[in-house]
């Protein structure tokens, strides 16, 4: 793989690309929407991701290509000029994180030219932007000798998409993708930034991704208007607890104070996050103690909550995660990352993947009118050099 993208870098630069890197994609097992009300997620980093193969420049020029947007040639911009232009389309990812670098005040005095090469299909929820903001990060802090650490680079990769990018986000994806860990889950208290990994043992059972392949863009879904919603909540909520994101708040006071909170739809939206929150530290207990069946269960919980209260589903989403619930062998299963399309995930037992696939593609076929597309996830180490 390394020798055929360096292959790929030496035709379109015409010199030898020195250094390799490699950064995942994630997927969340449980704790969706929580992690910008200051609650737990659970994610892991995949073993698909974003390859990056860089050699240093002597000017102050960055050239990008992506192999998998090849009609869009080199993307060039100098580090005197880092500013987010339409036309420079998914080159926006890595200059917003050279720019927040930059702002920091670390010192990159020298451009470079960079291939990457993305194995996560692009708008499918499983984080191919944060994995290329966490891919860019680590190149300038090798190719720079910077003095940064990997929660710091997160940080800095969530401000890109936060204030270059336009995507409110919380930090779940990029802490997720830069921490992970191979075989184990991450329980991320968002609020405090504290983590802890997770044996993921799931015994005879597998991570099945089923990708509904409806393309989606963070920036124009409703995914802010979501933080609006709870944000307004929240506001309400203040006025009679004493509470500074809606996950200080436990089920049982919610619903004494849930009354404070005006409109219909923004108590719901509040009341999932809260009790998605819940339902992610209760299931991890359930992961460690080795009871699959009750995490699994908390999974299913999740999504119902999150079609219902948090609206953030749809049919596509709504169709793989019913078919799978009617398969057998299926523990748990739930749409994962910020919904509006994307992928569900799934935990399945070894002997029954293949029928698993067989059947939740055929009827996802029959009801949607096009195919649906599934992927064995598997947990791998975070953002890297290789
Ligand atoms: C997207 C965001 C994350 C998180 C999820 C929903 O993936 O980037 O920060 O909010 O949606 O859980």
């Amino acid at each position: 793989m390394i020798n055929e993208l360096k292959s790929d870098f030496n035709k379109i630069y015409n010199k030898v690309g020195e250094r390799a890197f490699f950064s995942p994609g994630r997927v969340n097992l449980i704790g969706e929407h929580t992690d910008y009300n200051g609650g737990n997620v659970f994610p892991c980093a995949l073993d698909m991701g974003t390859f990056a193969i860089v050699s240093k420049r002597e000017d102050e020029l960055v050239r990008a290509y992506s192999n998998n947007f090849k009609e869009l040639g080199v993307i060039e911009f100098s580090l005197e000029n880092l500013i987010n232009i339409k036309e420079d389309d998914w080159g926006n990812y890595p200059k917003g994180v050279i720019k927040m670098f930059v702002d920091e005040g670390h010192k990159i005095d020298n451009g470079f030219d960079i291939l990457f090469h993305g194995n996560i299909p692009n708008g499918s929820g499983l984080s191919s932007s944060a994995s290329i903001e966490l891919a860019t990060a680590i190149v300038l802090k090798n190719l720079f000798s910077l003095d940064v650490d990997m929660v710091s680079m997160v940080k800095l990769a969530q401000k890109a998409e936060n204030k270059f990018i336009g995507v409110n986000c919380g930090i779940m994806d990029q802490f997720a993708i830069g921490m992970g860990k191979a075989n184990c889950a991450i329980l991320l208290d968002t609020k405090n930034i504290i983590h802890k990994y997770v044996p993921l043992d799931l015994k005879d059972s597998v991570i099945v991704i089923a990708n509904t392949n409806k393309r989606r863009g963070l920036a124009d879904s409703k995914y802010n208007e979501r933080r609006y919603e709870c944000d307004t909540a929240l506001g309400e909520l203040k006025e009679v607890v004493k509470i500074n994101e809606l996950c200080d708040l436990c089920a049982e006071d919610f619903e004494k104070h849930s009354g404070v909170i005006k409109n219909d739809v923004n108590r719901r939206r509040a009341k999932h996050a809260i009790y998605e929150n819940e339902r992610t530290k209760k299931a991890v207990v359930e992961l460690e103690k080795g009871d699959l069946k009750a995490f699994g269960k908390l999974m299913n919980a999740s999504h119902v909550s999150l079609r219902d209260d948090y609206e953030v589903t749809g049919i596509e989403l709504d169709t793989l995660v019913e078919l799978a619930w009617m398969e057998e062998g299926v523990i748990g299963s739930r749409m994962t990352g910020a919904g509006f399309g994307g992928c569900t995930v799934s935990i399945v037992n070894e002997k029954n993947v293949e029928s698993f696939m067989k059947n939740v593609g055929a009827g996802y076929k029959d009801a949607i009118g096009y195919d649906a597309t599934f992927y064995i996830g598997r947990v791998g180490d975070g953002t890297r050099e290789i």
